[in-house]
């Protein structure tokens, strides 16, 4: 069913959206994600409905985490739909607030992964246990349960977090087994989204280039190898820098780095060069001897210098792109028709590291000037973005960090097939 085609007046839609936003104190740091649902959220209000939002925070493991809860968010979603929102302590025990809720009401409930059904995954136990694929069935019976419930408060499911629709959680897929198929719909980010990634994915225009940033290339590797069958260019930043450094045997100092990958980073290389892509790697990193990861802060005392990549001495880390490295990358980038940027070049939550996605952020600013297409995704590009005023100079800020990278491999994800999928 198609969301602007639903009469809504006077049901209850259940409405997944991804709430999963930044905190910092109880201060929400980076409010996309909520900007992002509003679209679907008021459209069914308009449309006569009553809403209940159901989300997850963070991944408490099945457990109840105060610093997880999501009546912190209460205030900022209220202040955003202009409307109160109303709160269910328990996503489980919420009867009788969803059969109170009246047309144009809100509620919304709690963290969905303070119980382990949401996943779906036992807890407690090994997979190498033994008895771990009886405890996996009876999770399993358990997360149908789950689901049951959530889907028994509403008339309608709308399915809009895409930054979860990767995972087969019950919110995200198995409650649709609990509606009719005419009561199951993706929301309206949910279809903005497909067509970003189908613009990245099939109308390619030519030259693509892709940054791929972050500190590990494991996590990665999966969305680089794909990318190396479809970019013309590929930028390799932040931390993985180190791991090919490594790879070629430099001196990286204390660097982060994944000795367990440096055949990874080889193999990454000759891909690259047996399809044609120029791989552009940094040659010379900002880098620090006291860096303070939990408060994003230079240690009193401790020293700045730039090096060439591949000659940090042993009391420097390398923590951001250099001006060598930032000036090939801008160079990279300039002429690109299509772009997918994902990870940062460093640092950037210091003031110190945040040259090198910064370039990044402004090189594609200006290509998208130029006409290209730009897709922004995962939780830190997206704040590089709105850190530097570059929001609106980019075509398209996915909220989708791992559920980004996996629709841009061409996986089909679980959120959505529970929609579009036969039943
Ligand atoms: C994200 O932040 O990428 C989404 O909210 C999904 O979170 P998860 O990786 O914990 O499933």
């Amino acid at each position: 069913m198609n969301i602007q085609d639903y009469d809504f007046s006077g049901k209850k839609a259940i409405v997944r959206v991804d709430f999963n936003v930044p905190l910092q104190d109880g201060k929400i740091t980076d409010d996309t994600r909520i900007k992002g649902a509003l679209p679907t959220l008021k459209l069914i209000l308009e449309k006569g409905g009553a809403l209940i939002i159901m989300s997850h925070m963070g991944k408490p493991k099945g457990k109840v985490k105060p610093e997880l809860s999501l009546k912190q968010i209460v205030p900022a979603v209220s202040a955003a739909l202009g409307v109160p929102v109303q709160f269910a302590d328990d996503c489980q025990k919420a009867d009788a607030q969803a059969a109170a809720l009246k047309a144009g009401e809100v509620l919304l409930l709690e963290n969905l992964r303070y119980y382990p059904e949401e996943e779906g995954k036992p807890v407690g136990i090994d997979k190498e246990d033994p008895a771990y694929e009886a405890a996996k069935k009876e999770m399993k019976a358990k997360q149908k349960d789950f689901a049951k419930k959530l889907a028994s408060y509403a008339d309608c499911w709308v399915m809009d977090a895409f930054g979860t629709a990767h995972r087969k959680h019950a919110s995200t897929a198995v409650i649709a087994d609990y509606f009719d198929k005419k009561d199951v719909m993706l929301g309206l980010l949910m279809e903005k989204e497909v067509k970003a990634v189908d613009a990245v994915l099939n109308n390619i225009e030519r030259p693509f280039v892709a940054i791929m940033g972050g500190s590990k290339v494991s996590s990665k590797i999966g969305i680089i190898e794909n990318l190396l069958g479809k970019v013309d260019k590929l930028i390799l930043c932040g931390g993985m820098t180190y791991t090919f450094a490594k790879a070629h045997g430099g001196e990286i100092g204390g660097s982060i780095v994944e000795l367990d990958k440096l055949d990874v980073a080889r193999n990454v290389e000759e891909l690259a060069k047996k399809n044609g892509v120029e791989l552009v790697l940094g040659d010379d990193s900002v880098c620090c001897t006291g860096y303070d990861f939990s408060t994003f802060s230079v240690k009193p005392g401790a020293k700045i210098e730039t090096f060439n990549s591949s000659n940090i001495p042993a009391e420097y880390e390398g923590l951001d792109a250099g001006p060598v490295s930032r000036e090939k990358f801008a160079n990279a980038i300039k002429g690109a028709k299509t772009i997918l940027w994902n990870g940062p070049a460093g640092c950037f939550e210091c003031e110190d590291f945040t040259a090198g996605s910064k370039a990044i952020g402004e090189a594609i600013a200006k290509a998208t000037a130029e006409g290209a297409f730009s897709l922004i995704g995962g939780g830190d590009s997206v704040a590089c973005v709105n850190k530097f005023g570059l929001a609106d100079k980019v075509s398209y800020i996915s909220t989708g960090g791992g559920a980004l990278l996996e629709a841009i491999e061409g996986k089909v994800l679980p959120g959505i097939a529970a929609v579009v999928g036969e039943k």
